[in-house]
Formats: structure tokens, sequence, C-alpha cells
């Protein structure tokens, strides 16, 4: 199932020339563009729908040369580094000023990652032999849910290569499930370290690295499109209720003649939804299963989707942020279905 060899050198050398390749990592899949080739990364806005304002995270390889993209680190940078990379950990940081603006939407600063997916350091290893950066936002249209499976790709995309996007690589399913958490840095003295995205990276286990607790972000924070209300969202209305109260809500909508699909958790499943799907107790089972049940809850033909709220806990953070994105433009229409 993994991209073979040639395929991943194949790929290398589209982005080399100024094409987009899609790629798997252990958080979702990403559209990649050469970091430091405006013309290219001017290509993921285009085949996303994403506003140019919109910084695009760089990908490093393993061991890369972090001081080439930022010349002023802060020692938290460095701490963090060194306990989570390779993996879902974006760190924004001030840019070198010979890196192409265009990467940052045009602001000072830089998002970089190095993820952990085999076949994610096989490309980045060769592209540019290992000395590059592939720019590469989460491989959906703008606003919608990412993808975790290369077939999720080719259904935003439709079949590489295509006008779009030259290439697709395979890697299987995303192991985390769930896009990196984002640690803004560039403001440390005023503002100390920003949490402008929760993930699978906790911030509790960010806390126990760098000594202090990441602050929620402030009206002068970075702009962060994975940060706005509505975003990660399926196409279908989507209301997230609590445990005891889905089965109540799920009986007046059926009462209603609506259709309704359901991700259930610990309540038991409603046997006359048009769809539904049982989601993983443990939080890591729950954020690598939870954007394919997004996607699968929305092809299901429902009126509305329901979904059981998990824990209001820190190591929910990032599921929990991503499921009341998904239900943000849905607000009322819960109400409204009742009826
Ligand atoms: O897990 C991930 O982070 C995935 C995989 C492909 O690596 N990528 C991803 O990219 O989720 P995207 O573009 O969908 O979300 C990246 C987020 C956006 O909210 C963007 O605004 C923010 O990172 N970002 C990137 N560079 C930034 C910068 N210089 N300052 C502030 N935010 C930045
Ligand atoms: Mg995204």
């Amino acid at each position: 199932m993994n991209a073979s060899s040639f395929e991943i050198n194949q790929a290398a050398r589209i982005l080399e020339s100024g094409g987009l390749v899609a790629f798997p990592t252990e958080t979702v899949y990403g559209l990649g563009a050469d970091a430091e080739n405006p013309a290219a990364v001017a290509k993921i806005y285009a085949a996303k729908g994403r506003p140019a304002n919109h910084p695009v995270i760089v990908h490093l390889a393993p061991g890369a040369d972090v001081g080439y993209w930022s010349h002023e680190l802060p020692e938290a940078a460095r701490q963090l580094i060194a306990a989570f990379w390779p993996g879902p950990l974006t760190l924004i940081v001030k840019r070198a000023s010979h890196i192409p603006a265009a990467v940052s939407g045009g602001q000072d600063t830089i998002g970089l990652r190095c993820p952990s997916h085999p076949v994610a350091q096989a490309l980045l290893n060769e592209f540019k032999q290992g000395k590059g950066g592939v720019a590469a936002p989460s491989a959906n249209k703008f606003g919608h849910v990412s993808p975790t499976t290369a077939d999720h790709v080719r259904e935003e995309f439709g079949i590489a290569p295509n006008a779009q996007l030259a290439c697709i690589l395979d890697g299987g399913q995303s192991e985390v499930g769930i896009e990196s958490t984002i640690v803004d840095l560039t403001r440390m003295a005023t503002h100390g370290p920003v949490l402008l995205r929760p993930g699978h990276i906790s911030r509790e286990q960010i806390a126990g690295v760098i000594g202090r607790v990441p602050n929620t972000p402030d009206a002068a924070a970075p702009r962060a499109s994975g940060t706005l209300d509505a975003h990660y969202a399926p196409r279908t209305a989507l209301a997230l209720v609590n445990a005891e109260e889905l089965a109540g809500i799920a009986e007046r909508l059926l009462k209603a003649g609506r259709r309704i699909a359901v991700m259930c958790r610990v309540t038991q499943p409603v046997s006359q939804a048009v769809a539904h799907i049982r989601m993983p107790l443990e939080e890591a089972g729950y954020a690598h299963d939870l954007y394919a049940a997004l996607r699968a809850m929305d092809v299901a033909g429902a009126d509305i989707i329901l979904a059981e709220a998990p824990p209001d806990e820190d190591i929910w953070q990032g599921v929990n942020d991503r499921l009341r994105r998904a239900a943000f433009d849905s607000a009322g229409a819960l109400e409204r279905l009742m009826k």
C-alpha cells in the first residue's frame, strides 16, 4: 500500500520542478510544493481555493538545519524540537528573510514541522537531498474535512495526475488522524508561548517540556486558518450533544420524520439511524477515526449528524476542538429539525 521508492523519487522531482504532490503524514495528508518557490506555493492556494494570506506549514526532513529557516530560535523551540520531532507538533517562529514570504501569507513568521511518517520522511530526504522544505496544508478544499487516506485526497481533487495535482503518494491511514498541535513562539517576551491549535500533543505535555503552560490566543495572535470557527466541516449539519441527551434528541428527530446519522461513543447505537458509527472510547483511537467517520456520515443522506460529545478533558482538547468547528455552521439546525 505504501508508495514505492520509485514513486517517492518521482514525486521529489515533481516538487523540484514546481509541481504539486499529495503525501501522507502521521496527522493528515498534505498538499505539498517547494516552500522556496513562490509560483509553486501559489498553486497550493489555487488548488485548495484558499485565500493567499493564509500561511502554510513548511515540512522539514529529520535532522534538517532549522537555523536555515529561522535565525531566531528561542530556547523553547529547541526544547520542543528535541522532545517532539519528528512528530505532530508545528512551531511558529520568526522567518529568515531569505525565505520567500509567500509561504507565510506575507507574515514575518514561519510554521515548521518535521513529520514522523516514513513516506513523508523519505520524500523530504529525497527532495533537494534533504535540504529543502515542503510547504503543505492539509490536502482538502478550503474549510472541508482533512484527508486521512489517499482515497480521501482523490475525493477532494480527483485522480492524479491532473491539472492541479501531479501525484498522490499512498501511505495508508494517518496514524494520529487530526492536524498537528501548533505553538506560536514568536512573542515569547510579551505573550509567552501560545497554543494556536490543539492537537494530539497536549498543552500539559508542552508545559512539561518548556516549564510553562502555553496561553490561549489573544486578539493579536497570528492568523491561522485552522483556527477559523467554521473549519473541518462536513456538508451535512452536525450537532454535538451530551451522552445523556443523545437518545432523547434522536427520538425527537425521528418523530419529526428526520433522517439522522449518529456518531456514538459510550451510548447505545440508535437503530433507526440511516447510518451510525461507534467511536473508540480512547482519545488516540477516536482521533484516528474521526475524519473518516465524518466523511462516511456526510454521504449517508442524513438531515443531521448527531455526534456524542467526548469528555471535556485536556487530552480530548484536539478532538473537541475539531468537533466544535465541524458543528459551528450548524448552530440552530438541531432546534429547527426537531420541530
Ligand atoms: O498536521 C498538520 O499540521 C497538517 C499536515 C499536512 O502537516 N497540515 C495542516 O496544514 O494542517 P493547514 O494549512 O491545513 O493548517 C496549518 C495551520 C493553519 O491554521 C495556518 O494558518 C497555520 O498552520 N500556520 C502556518 N504557518 C503559520 C504562521 N507562520 N503563523 C501562524 N499560523 C501559521
Ligand atoms: Mg487544513
